[in-house]
């Protein structure tokens, strides 16, 4: 086989055999073939796509390049949720001891990253003497036990995506349906998923601008999902503001545990019944999503969920009476109101920019060696479609310098006030199964 051969195929509008996208991943990943010709397969594929069938075979390629995780001492259907990437998502906090109180085990795998706060992990590091250094062991006994536990990154997952993925980024090929959707979807397989539960965002704050390419995304990683044995379903959700009020590590941890209380976000609280619904229904414990539901809603109302966060917690030696005092959280030094300048209705947060403005304060990290304050951030006081008056606070800045004047130049550029009250945005665009 030859990669050139290859190449010309896929130029041309062909079918790549099995055996062919293999020789291709096997060959980049190892070295064999070079980036100019990887390079100029991936172009041809950003042009000419690929079906279900060789979307799928790229997929498993990349996962079978590397290390995969064998959850299978785990009882049950390890169902994993993917959120493609927003501004404050504190979700997996709360999706975790949600669903694992209904009994679906939650064998997370968890990251740090870059961005505008840390990644799950640092949220959780906010909790004194929280750590993810749990044995292989510990982990599979904890999830069986409690049916939930967070490890950091192990092994050497998927090479194969993480060489391409950084070949694309310097080739103009990272927007292409294909390449997105396998490269999402062999990351997760690869942790050891049995289901899949994907979050597509969608507007300003998102990867996916228009709610027309997240749909095509989503159909696509579904699709190959469902063609690989995992069961998938996607939801695309809104990402034109910031979800829920809380924008930074400690301040995200207090409004999980609000939301597990009962007493979160209305639309933070909406997105992880609906999310976590699925996750219900392919872990297999209810027959449909409205049961699932009424499920969610009865462990937040007795109080089992929030007992399980308690528990987890307890088990990867944190505090747990943070749970019933937050002000055991790190506490920032000074907070500042940012008062609107005119009545009127907000109309517009803009997620990014907002979500950048608690990054300035340290809430997340520009560059990997930057570090992290726990305790700053963002708290929104208005959403898109509130009243507001002149004077009233639009979002409390929580500090630790005095001079916040670029944080507040920045959030007053970026929250628009119109006279007329706006469609407030819709959270959940579509449903996809
Ligand atoms: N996120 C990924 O993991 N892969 C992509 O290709 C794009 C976004
Ligand atoms: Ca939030």
């Amino acid at each position: 086989m030859r990669i050139v051969d290859i190449i010309e195929k896929k130029r041309d509008g062909g079918e790549l055999t099995t055996e062919e996208i293999r020789f291709f991943v096997e060959g980049y990943t190892n070295g064999s073939i070079p980036d100019y010709q990887a390079s100029s397969l991936l172009m041809a594929i950003y042009f000419k796509d690929m079906n279900d069938r060789e979307r799928a075979d790229l997929t498993m390629a990349m996962v079978e390049s590397g290390d995969q995780i064998d959850l299978s001492k785990i009882e049950g259907i390890k169902v994993d949720k993917h959120s493609t990437g927003g501004v404050g998502d504190t979700t997996t906090l709360v999706l975790g001891p949600l669903v694992a109180a209904v009994g679906v085990p939650v064998a997370k795998m968890s990251g740090r990253g870059l961005g505008h706060t840390g990644g799950t992990i640092d949220k959780l590091e906010a909790i004194e003497g929280f750590h993810v250094e749990l044995t292989t062991e510990q982990f599979i006994e904890q999830v069986n036990d409690i049916k939930l536990a967070v490890i950091g990154q192990t092994g050497n997952l998927t090479p194969a995506d993480k060489k391409l993925y950084a070949l694309r980024d310097v080739t103009a090929t990272v927007s292409s349906i294909p390449l997105i959707a396998s490269s999402i979807m062999s990351k997760k397989i690869a942790a050891g998923a049995d289901a899949i539960v994907l979050d597509v965002k969608t507007g300003e704050g998102a990867f996916m601008k228009t709610v027309e390419d997240a749909k095509n995304l989503a159909h696509a990683m579904v699709q190959i999902g469902n063609n690989v044995g995992r069961n998938t379903m996607a939801i695309i959700s809104d990402m034109s503001q910031p979800l829920g009020f809380a924008i930074g590590n400690a301040l995200e941890v207090k409004e999980a545990i609000d939301t597990l209380r009962g007493e979160g976000p209305e639309d933070l609280t909406e997105l992880c019944l609906t999310l976590g619904s699925q996750m219900v229904v392919l872990g297999g414990h209810a027959k449909t999503i409205e049961e699932a539901r009424e499920q969610l809603l009865e462990v937040i109302k007795n109080g089992s969920a929030l007992e399980i966060f308690k528990q987890f917690i307890e088990g990867q030696g944190g505090n747990p009476a943070v749970v019933d005092d937050t002000s055991l959280l790190p506490q920032a030094q000074y907070t500042f109101e940012v008062p609107a300048k005119e009545d009127g209705f907000v109309s517009f947060i803009e997620a990014d920019e907002v979500g950048t403005a608690a990054m300035i304060l340290g809430a997340g990290r520009a560059t990997k060696e930057s570090t992290i304050d726990l305790a700053v951030g963002l708290m929104l006081r208005k959403k898109v479609g509130d009243k507001v008056t002149k004077g009233e606070s639009l979002v409390t800045i929580y500090a630790n310098q005095e001079d916040v004047s670029s944080v507040i130049d920045k959030i007053y550029s970026h929250i628009k006030i119109s006279k007329e009250a706006p469609q407030a945005p819709k959270l959940i665009e579509a449903i996809i199964t």
